[in-house]
C-alpha cells in the first residue's frame, strides 16, 4: 500500500463521489462543520460502531450499555464543571469578520514549539501581540481581545415564554454513564470493578474550521467509563490504554500511523490522561483519548444531586465512591482514520491505476457485490443476492462492463466481488475475487456464505 497516498481533497472528493459522506444542508449552500452520511457511508459507520460495541461491551465480562438522554438536567452541567469551564479562549479579526481559537493561532504560528494549553487568556494576548500573530484568513493584525466562548449549545424549554428554562445539547455522552451509575449497578448486580458503555450525538459550538469529519459541530462519541477502587485505577488506566490501541490495530491500522501522547497538564482531578493519535491527512491529531479521572465525577454529581452515590461492597461492607477510567473516542473521527487508512492508489501491471479502500472486511459497507457477466444472467445472479442478503450487507450490479464494476466496488472498498457467468449456468459456482490481491476463486452458493461469515467477522 503506497505510504501518504492521501490528501483529504482526494477524500472529501472521493466520499461525495461514492456516497460516503455529502456536505450538510449542501443545496442551500452548507453549513459549516456539519456533514451527512450517505448510503455507504451510513453502513460504514454503522459497522465502525457495531465494532466498537462488540469490543467493548458484548465481549466484556463486566461492562453494560445505556442510551441516555440527550437533553439533561442543567444541574448535570453545573456538576459538570461544563458551564463554567467548557469554553475556548476567541478572538475575533475586525477586518475580515472571521473567528479563531488563540491557543490555535499561537500552536500554528510556533509550529508546535509553544505549548498554548499552558498559557493563561493574559499569556496568550501577550504572545498574540508580541509576535505580531496576523489573520490566517485576511492576513491583518486587528484583533479583538481574548474572551472565553462557552462551546455548549443552548436551547430552551417550557410551552409559554415565562416558563422557558435554558438547557443544554450534551456536549459528551459521558454524563449519562455517571448519572446512571447506580440505576446500572443495582439492576445488573454488578460488582465493581464495571463498565458502562454508550454511543450517541454530542454537540459543541466549534469555531475552528474542521478538517472534514475530524471536527464537527454535531458528532457521535462511543464512550467507556470503567468504574474501579483507588488503588487499582492505575493498572486499569494502563489496560484501558493497550485495549484502546489493540482495537485500532485490529481494524487494520498501521503501527507506525498511531502514537500515545501522554498530557502534561491535567485537571486539577485527574491522576493521568493521554491520547492516542493517528497520521491524519493533516498531520498528527488526537483520534481518542483515555483519562484516569479519580473520584470526581461522581462525588461532583452527589454533591450536586443530593442522591448517595457511594458503593457499597458486598463482601466487605466499604463503602466508596468508585474511581473512574474513561475511554473516549468519536465515531465520525475513527471514521476519517478509517477512510485515511484504508485509501490506496495503486498502479497495476498495465500502468493503469486503480483506487482502492483497503477496510477490514468487518468494516466494509457491502460484504459482496453481486455482478452478473451479462444482463441475461441476472435471474441467477438475483437469486444469488436474495440469498446473501438475508446474512449479509451486500450489492448488486449489472451496469457496464466487468472491468469498470470492479473499479467502482474497490472503491467503495467491496471485499468480495461474486460474478455469475457460463460455468454458473452448467456448474452453479460463481467467481469471488478478492479485492486486494484481484485473485479469483470458485465457490458455491453455500460455499460463498461461510466464506464470508469466515472472512467478515471481527
Ligand atoms: N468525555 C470526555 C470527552 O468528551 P474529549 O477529548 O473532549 O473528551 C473525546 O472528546 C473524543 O470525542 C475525542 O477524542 C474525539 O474523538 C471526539 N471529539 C471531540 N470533539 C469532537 C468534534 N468536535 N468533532 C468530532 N469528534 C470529536
Amino acid at each position: 500500500m503506497a505510504e501518504n497516498a492521501v490528501t483529504m481533497e482526494k477524500l472529501v472528493a472521493l466520499c461525495k463521489a461514492r456516497g460516503i459522506v455529502f456536505p450538510g444542508s449542501e443545496i442551500y449552500g452548507g453549513m459549516g462543520n456539519t456533514w451527512d452520511y450517505g448510503p455507504v457511508g451510513v453502513e460504514i459507520k454503522n459497522n465502525i460502531k457495531r465494532a466498537w460495541w462488540k469490543r467493548f461491551v458484548a465481549e466484556s465480562d463486566n461492562s453494560f450499555g445505556v442510551d441516555a438522554a440527550i437533553l439533561m438536567n442543567s444541574r448535570v452541567w453545573e456538576a459538570s464543571g461544563h458551564t463554567t469551564s467548557f469554553s475556548d479562549p476567541k478572538m475575533d479579526c475586525k477586518s475580515c469578520k472571521t473567528r479563531h481559537r488563540a491557543d490555535t493561532l499561537i500552536e500554528s504560528h510556533s509550529k508546535g514549539t509553544v505549548n498554548p494549553d499552558t498559557m493563561s487568556n493574559e499569556e496568550m494576548q501577550k504572545y498574540i501581540e508580541e509576535h505580531h500573530v496576523n489573520c490566517p484568513v485576511c492576513g491583518q493584525f486587528n484583533w479583538t481581545p481574548i474572551r472565553t466562548f462557552n462551546l455548549m449549545f443552548e436551547t430552551s424549554r417550557g410551552v409559554t415564554d415565562e416558563s422557558q428554562n435554558k438547557i443544554y445539547l450534551r456536549p459528551e455522552t459521558a454524563q449519562g454513564e455517571f448519572v446512571n451509575f447506580l440505576n446500572v449497578q443495582r439492576t445488573t448486580r454488578a460488582k465493581v470493578p464495571f463498565g458502562i458503555a454508550q454511543i450517541g450525538k454530542a454537540f459543541r459550538n466549534e469555531i475552528t474550521p474542521g478538517n472534514f469529519i475530524f471536527r464537527t459541530i454535531e458528532f457521535e462519541q462511543m464512550e467507556h467509563q470503567w468504574f474501579c477502587k483507588e488503588g487499582t485505577d492505575e493498572a486499569y488506566y494502563n489496560e484501558f490504554k493497550q485495549k484502546a490501541f489493540d482495537f485500532l490495530l485490529d481494524l487494520g491500522f498501521k503501527r507506525e500511523h498511531l502514537r500515545f501522547h501522554d498530557h502534561d497538564k491535567l485537571a486539577h482531578y485527574a491522576r493521568a490522561a493521554c491520547d492516542i493519535q493517528y497520521l491524519y491527512p493533516m498531520g498528527w491529531q488526537e483520534l481518542n483519548g483515555i483519562h484516569n479521572r479519580s473520584d470526581y465525577d461522581l462525588s461532583r454529581h452527589q454533591e450536586y444531586s443530593g442522591k448517595t452515590l457511594t458503593y457499597v461492597d458486598p463482601v466487605s461492607g466499604e463503602r466508596y465512591i468508585p474511581y473512574v477510567i474513561e475511554y473516549s473516542i468519536g465515531a465520525d473521527r475513527l471514521m476519517l482514520a478509517v477512510l485515511t487508512e484504508a485509501y490506496d492508489e495503486e498502479t497495476l501491471e498495465n500502468g493503469e491505476t486503480r483506487n482502492v479502500m483497503h477496510f477490514h472486511p468487518a468494516i466494509a459497507a457491502y460484504k459482496a457485490a453481486v455482478l452478473p457477466l451479462q444482463k441475461n444472467l441476472a435471474p441467477q445472479a438475483k437469486e444469488l443476492l436474495a440469498k446473501l442478503k438475508k446474512r449479509f450487507s451486500v450489492t448488486y450490479d449489472e451496469a457496464g462492463s466487468i472491468g469498470k464494476r470492479y473499479r467502482r466496488q474497490d472503491e467503495i472498498g467491496t471485499p468480495y466481488c461474486l460474478t455469475i457467468d457460463f460455468d454458473t449456468l452448467e456448474n452453479g459456482t460463481v467467481t469471488v475475487r478478492d479485492r486486494d490481491t484481484m485473485e479469483q476463486i470458485r465457490l458455491s452458493p453455500d460455499e460463498v456464505i461461510s466464506f464470508l461469515a469466515e472472512k467478515c467477522a471481527f
